[in-house]
């Protein structure tokens, strides 16, 4: 778990998403203007997917404020494993005090843990200056079709 403090900065934290926190990411989902689509059987899904990671920033009384999602999954052409992040959202109160940046590093350092060599983030079009600035801070580069991506070099081979 990654923690996110400061003396200025309220303290989050950063830890796995479990069914009970279906309600909070409904909600999360629900403020980009997605509706009522994240319903708890689609989080009990995620959770429990093998090649999915779903990620949550918790505020000290452990209500959901951010979620990330990492799906990932062997690509022959990389000779390993690519991964999107499928959602990244930070609820309005809590932007620009880091919460993203720590969900991104998170599931950053844990995509390299699983041998990813690229990862994928398709910004939404209402998103997108935000979402590339977002990004590039991040060391995300953009490539054609508006995609942010970020590779990892594949080890030598004997
Ligand atoms: C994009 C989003 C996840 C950022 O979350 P956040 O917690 O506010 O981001 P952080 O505070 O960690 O920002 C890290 C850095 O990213 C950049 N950044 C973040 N939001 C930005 C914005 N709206 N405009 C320009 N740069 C921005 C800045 O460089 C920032 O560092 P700084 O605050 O020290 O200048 C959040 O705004 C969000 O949920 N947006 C709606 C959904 C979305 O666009 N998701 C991303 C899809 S790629």
């Amino acid at each position: 778990m990654t923690s996110g403090s400061s003396q200025d900065r309220p303290a989050f934290r950063i830890r796995p998403a479990r069914r009970g926190d279906a309600e909070a990411l409904r909600y999360l989902v629900a403020e980009l203007g997605h509706g009522d689509l994240a319903d708890a059987q689609t989080v009990s899904w995620l959770v429990s997917h093998p090649e999915i990671e779903l990620m949550v920033a918790v505020d000290p009384l452990d209500r959901c404020i951010g979620v990330i999602s990492l799906s990932h999954r062997p690509q022959l052409r990389l000779g390993g494993r690519i991964a999107t992040f499928d959602e990244i959202i930070v609820t309005e109160s809590w932007r620009r005090r880091g919460v993203g940046k720590a969900l991104l590093n998170n599931a950053v350092t844990r995509a390299k843990t699983l041998g990813v060599r690229r990862i994928e983030i398709y910004p939404h079009a209402v998103h997108y200056p935000s979402a590339h600035a977002f990004c590039a801070a991040a060391g995300f580069h953009k490539v054609p079709g508006g995609i942010m991506r970020m590779e990892f070099p594949a080890p030598a081979r004997r």
